[in-house]
Formats: structure tokens, sequence, C-alpha cells
């Protein structure tokens, strides 16, 4: 395909703008955390409503969830009305794009996995043709029981559902150990990867290694070279393959995202070069395929100090000298196990494509994604990107202004593509 200059930044609408989204809330106590999140749906421009079952309705206020949702909110005793000419259970589960089932509770689990439609919520979860992302939150002992278990099980071979596990922290009951709900950010984050992409886990079997965030060369304990990577677009593409279907991996310098979005990565953090080389030796070999994101510092000091340098030494230290980090991104591709594919990512400023090219001559990963550092809306901490995706045989796709969540969609697409290396 033609290359053709990123345009300059436009804005990029947001994908859960005009989406209908059908808010299904059980009873647990994490149901209080909700109202949250309708708010931030409504604010990014989605319509939403709520159902709620007998229990949810005990925990988290109808008329509050009402007046942020700006619709009425449907509860049991809603279900048939000689008023209306469609059951509820119906017109809502025609309504919804997508849904959100968050708390599931044991109790929904079991109604949604064994077919039964004995409430308003449970016939909506039969009745719609929406993907479903659903977050279980419970009892540590009541997620571990072999029932609770084995429903979750089944519910994994569920077309159209994408299931949050919970994970462990301190729960309502006072205990610490498995059954918080997903972050209301992870919900959100797992909602706008559904609107992008859908729920096929086309990723299952596949084990992605990324790297993200910048590393840190350290002068002394209180001064280092670095750069403003936040880590971003690495960790939502961990996150976008995971609701894919992988495992994945994340190693990762210092990061300014949200930390609800690394719930499900097997994060591995770093802070120098050296670490990030060491972990990636002891990850490399498992992975099917390989995504170098990280900001790597490019220069180390030549002589760290340990003890903090008086600031009239600086100059002198600094002017010690500068070691290059080694390239790690040409040294995985000259060690790649068998069928691993690898996507490097590449900062430029001013005539970006050419430098591109040339670095991905250099480099010999299988896709290299290049963004403009110097462009409004693209780069270091934006939440939106564009730039260039080089392949293959010379070929070059312009990536329009995008979501970086969008981007990462495509950048998996197109690793996936490659199919594994012979
Ligand atoms: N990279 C790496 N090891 C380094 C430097 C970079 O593995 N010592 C990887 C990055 O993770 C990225 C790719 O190489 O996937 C390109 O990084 P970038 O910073 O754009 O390029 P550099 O190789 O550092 O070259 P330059 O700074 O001259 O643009």
């Amino acid at each position: 395909m033609a290359a053709q200059a990123p345009g300059p930044d436009q804005a990029v609408p947001d994908p859960l703008v005009g989406r209908r989204i059908l808010v299904a809330i059980s009873g647990s106590i994490a149901a209080v955390k909700l109202p949250l999140v309708v708010s931030a749906l409504v604010q990014r421009g989605a319509q939403v409503r709520c159902v709620l079952t007998p229990s949810a309705a005990q925990l988290v206020s109808a008329p509050a969830l009402a007046s942020l949702s700006r619709a009425p909110v449907a509860l049991d005793g809603d279900q048939w009305s000689h008023r209306e000419s469609r059951p509820l259970h119906i017109e809502l589960a025609e309504w919804a794009e997508l849904v959100l089932l968050a708390p599931l509770s044991a109790t929904s689990l079991a109604r949604w996995v064994h077919g039964l439609g004995d409430s308003l919520l449970a016939s909506v979860l039969l009745a719609t043709e929406a993907p479903v992302v659903a977050a279980a939150a419970m009892n540590t002992a009541m997620w571990q029981s072999p029932g609770v278990a084995r429903n979750w099980q089944a519910l994994q071979a569920f077309e159209r559902v994408v299931p949050l596990g919970p994970s462990a922290g301190l729960l309502a009951c006072d205990r610490q150990g498995a059954g918080r709900m997903a972050e209301p950010a992870a919900l959100l984050l797992a909602l706008e990867s559904l609107a992008l992409w859908g729920w096929r886990r086309d990723w299952a079997g596949q084990h992605l290694l990324v790297t993200a965030g910048p590393t840190r060369e350290w002068l002394d304990p209180a001064r280092c070279l670095t750069n403003p990577s936040t880590g971003r677009m690495g960790v939502l593409l961990a996150q976008a393959a995971r609701l894919r279907g992988a495992t994945v991996d994340l190693i990762h310098g210092p990061l300014a995202v949200d930390p609800a979005w690394l719930e499900g990565l097997r994060c591995h953090p770093i802070s120098t070069g050296a670490e990030l080389q060491q972990r990636l030796r002891d990850l490399q070999p498992h992975a099917t395929a390989l995504a170098m994101a990280a900001a790597v510092a490019d220069h180390r000091p030549a002589r760290p100090q340990a003890g903090k340098l008086e600031k009239s030494a600086l100059a002198e230290a600094m002017a010690a000298g500068w070691q290059e980090v080694p390239d790690l991104l040409q040294h995985l591709v000259a060690h790649r196990p068998a069928g691993q594919r690898i996507l490097g990512f590449a900062a430029q400023s001013g005539d970006g494509l050419e430098q591109a090219r040339l670095k991905f001559a250099r480099k010999g990963c299988d896709l290299l994604f290049a963004n403009p550092i110097d462009l409004p809306g693209a780069g270091f901490g934006a939440s939106t990107n564009q730039g260039w995706l080089l392949g293959p045989g010379d070929r070059c796709q312009t990536i329009a202004p995008a979501s970086k969540l969008a981007i990462a969609h495509q950048l998996l697409t197109a690793l996936l593509a490659l199919g594994p290396t012979v």
C-alpha cells in the first residue's frame, strides 16, 4: 500500500460515543462502584440503561443510577406491565449493543450458565445477542467453591462473552484473597475494546511478551537518564491481546497509566536497560510473539555512583563518559525461538518515514510501528497515536489517527496475520 504522511492531529472520536450500553448489576457489594462506571460512560457519550437484581437494588440506589444514566432503571417488578406492548426483558435485550454485567454474583452466574430466566436480569442475559463483559465478584471461599468454579469454567466457552475474573485483595468481608471485581477503569477498558474489536478470542493459545515504558540509567541514586514514555501504548497492546485470549507477560519500566490497566497481566517491573535485558532473556524463549514497545534509554553512565553526588561534582561525573546500551531488539531478533514473531516500535521526529525504513532494516523485526513524537495527538503520553506500519516486502501501511487501544488492535491483527515464522 502507498505510504501517505499521517495527517495533522484530528479529533479522534471515542469508540463509546453513541453506543447503547446495558449495565446489568447483580448482588455483590462491588455494586457500589457501578454508579461511577455509569457516570463515566455517560460522560464519554454512551447511551446507558441499567437493570438490577433485587439484591443489587438493596446495595445501590436505583434513583441514583436513573439520574446518572438519564434513563429509567429496570427492576424485577417492571418486567411485566399491562401498559407495555413488549416484555421488558426482550426490549432491553434487543436495545443493547453492548452489555456490562458487573458485578456478576455466584447466583446470577449459575442462572446464566444453566439457562434460567427467573428474574429480569437473568432473562435479559438469555435473550440478548449483544456481547457481554462479565466481571465476577464474591467472597474468596464462594469463588473457590466447586460449583462456582465449574460455572465460571462453563462460561469461558460462551460465545460473545468477555469474562473478567476477580483479582485478589482485601474484600468487604475482611478476607484477603481472590474475589475483588475488576476495577472501574478495567471495566471501561474492556467495554472500549469490545466496541472496537468485538469478543473474538483469535489470540487464544498465543503467548505474547510485551515491553513497555521507559528505562532509567542511573548516574547516582538521585539522578538518571530517561525519557517521557508513559508505557500507555505497550500496556494497551498487552491488554488488547489478553482480551483476545492471549497469555501476556508485561515487562515494564516506571509507568504513568491507571494501575487497573495492569489487571490480568503477568507483570515484571524493571528500571534499567540491564534489568530489561535480563528479564527478556528469561521470558523470550516462552513467547510465541514479542512486542518491544519499551522506550529504552540509549546510554548509561560509564561510572555510576553509589552515593548521591554533590551538585558541584555533577559536571565532572557527567563528563566521565557514557556507554551505549546494547540494541536489545536486534539481539532478540537474532536469538528468537522457532516460530516467534517480533514487532518493534520506533519513535520518530522530522522526516519520520525515511528514518523508520532505515531502522526497520537495521533491527530485522517482522513489523515495525513508527510513530511521530512531534505531532499533537501522537507519541509519548497521548491517548491517541498515528504513524506507519512497516512489514515484509517493503510493505508500508499508513496508520490513521486513532485511540491507542484501536491501534493496539490493528497491530495485533497484523502480527497474527503473519503466522509463525518458518
Ligand atoms: N530498542 C532496543 N534497544 C535499545 C534501543 C531501542 O531494543 N537500546 C528498541 C525499542 O524498544 C524499539 C526500537 O528498538 O522497539 C526502536 O527504538 P527507538 O528508540 O525508536 O530507536 P533507537 O534504536 O534507539 O534509535 P534512535 O534513538 O537513533 O532513533
